[in-house]
């Protein structure tokens, strides 16, 4: 199994759940983070961490569409191992439904 971050993070990107991974397999696309399912070793502790409520287990059902993005966009967008600054209107988009038709971006993060 693994952890997959979910459409939640869209425009949140709280990065909260970086500090926490003891292996560091977080990539960054332009707004949201994902996992890489081959380098998380399950040890669920970024789960808690979010603010977002956006990270999941893989064992949850109706997963599969965020386990195939997280493991796309994990190989080809920058790793992420430090926290940084939230999006200053994260706060409005916490929660917000339809994220992902209306705002997900294929872009890396600033670092790739
Ligand atoms: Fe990292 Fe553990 Fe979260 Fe996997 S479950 S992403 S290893 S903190
Ligand atoms: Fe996203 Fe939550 Fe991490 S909003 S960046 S999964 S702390």
């Amino acid at each position: 199994m693994t952890y997959v971050v979910t459409e939640a993070c869209i425009k949140c990107k709280y990065t909260d759940c970086v500090e926490v991974c003891p292996v560091d397999c977080f990539y960054e696309g332009d707004n949201m983070l994902v996992i890489h399912p081959e380098e998380c070793i399950d040890c669920g502790v970024c789960e808690p961490e979010c603010p977002a409520d956006a990270i999941k287990a893989d064992t949850e059902p109706g997963l599969e569409k965020w386990l195939v993005l997280n493991a796309r966009f994990a190989a080809v967008w920058p790793n992420i191992s430090n926290k940084k600054e939230p999006p200053a209107d994260a706060e409005e988009f916490q929660g917000a439904e339809g994220k992902f038709d209306q705002f997900f971006s294929d872009s890396p993060g600033p670092g790739g």
